[in-house]
């Protein structure tokens, strides 16, 4: 029988896109969309899609139970920025699902988890250079603290009742099919679309504001692959550190000065600078490269090229 597989939150910046390559992948059927809202038409288009709240235990066990579904990639979240203003709203989303789907697998309704995490795990007391996969951590925002304790929460239910668990801590995500959903790396996306249309951008980050970045086509073969990989290789079941390049705005602005040299960036920093203050600068994931095999493909340069190319389109 082939698998089948849910994917919760697949309207978002990064449910769409794995939406279309589990789909191309295992067949348009055996891959069931779902969101609490309705998705681009494409996406809608291309397969079975529900309306399903992730929060919503019953929902989503009878969506589980008719469609059969083995696997559930839950990518509903609330994300860095937004959830430092709407602090309980994060906690009940980010955690609720969460614990829905892991009391799922517990029950053996489904048999793997995908559940990602974030760089936001660390906090301003973590080392900000080479950031280790265990090291200290200390989250110093909301969405942090939900990521911390999600990662404490799928390691215990992978001890305590054998689920099947797996994750990563995503960098920044950079992608031209669907806009960030409320992040604090959201100006790596907004620049590539503003220097098309304005030839200028003003970023709300400063200039010299490193954040560890990733292509979204090398996030989502990271997804894919440690999701198919031998479970014995899956030593870390709480999250990987994952990482492909780090830059300040001022060098992606450079950068795309290369291809397009009337652009112009200014800098309005905002609230999300404390937010970006308070993570690392670059992410040591040589765990995951020696467990699972992971290694990014694109470099600053090489995620230019594409962002450009396909938004000129
Ligand atoms: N994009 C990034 O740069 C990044 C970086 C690190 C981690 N992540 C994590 O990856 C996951 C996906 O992120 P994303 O960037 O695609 O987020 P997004 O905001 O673009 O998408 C989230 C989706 O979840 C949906 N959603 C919200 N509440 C829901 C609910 N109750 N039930 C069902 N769906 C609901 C939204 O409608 C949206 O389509 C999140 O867990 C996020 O924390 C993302």
């Amino acid at each position: 029988m082939p698998k089948s597989i849910l994917i919760l939150g697949a309207c978002g910046q990064i449910g769409t896109e794995l939406t279309y390559t589990l789909r191309e992948k295992y067949g348009n059927n055996q891959v069931i969309a779902s969101d609490i809202r309705e998705g681009d038409q494409d996406l809608m288009a291309s397969g079975p899609f529900e309306l399903l709240d992730a929060t919503n235990y019953g929902a989503l066990e009878d969506v589980v139970m008719h469609y059969e579904i083995d696997e559930v990639y839950l990518m509903a979240a609330m994300l860095s920025a937004t959830a430092e203003k709407f602090p309980m709203r994060a906690w009940n989303l980010n955690m609720n699902s969460l614990f829905n789907v892991l009391n799922l697998a517990k029950d053996q309704k489904i048999s793997k988890v995908f559940w990602p995490s974030s760089i936001a795990v660390f906090g301003p007391n973590t080392p900000k250079e080479q950031t280790e996969q265990n090291t200290i951590m200390e989250p110093s925002t909301v969405y942090g603290i939900s990521k911390q304790t999600g990662e404490r929460w799928c390691e215990y239910y992978f001890k305590k009742y054998g689920v099947d668990v797996r994750s990563v801590r995503y960098p920044g995500l950079i992608s031209y099919k669907t806009l960030p959903g409320g992040g604090t790396t959201d100006y790596a996306v907004e620049i590539y679309h503003k220097a098309l249309s304005d030839k200028k951008y003003s970023c709300f980050l400063k200039a010299d504001s490193k954040l560890p970045m990733m292509f979204m086509d090398d996030a989502i073969r990271a997804t894919i692959t440690i999701m198919e990989s031998d479970p014995e290789k899956i030593k870390v079941r709480s999250s990987y550190n994952l990482a492909a390049m780090s830059f300040t705005p001022s060098e992606m602005a450079a950068n795309i000065k290369q291809h397009i040299p009337e652009f112009e960036m200014s800098y309005a920093p905002d609230s999300r600078q404390q937010i970006a203050d308070s993570w690392p600068s670059s992410i040591d994931d040589s765990v995951a490269q020696k467990d699972w095999g992971w290694k990014a493909e694109f470099d600053l340069e090489r995620t230019t090229q594409e962002m450009l190319e396909n938004l000129s389109k």
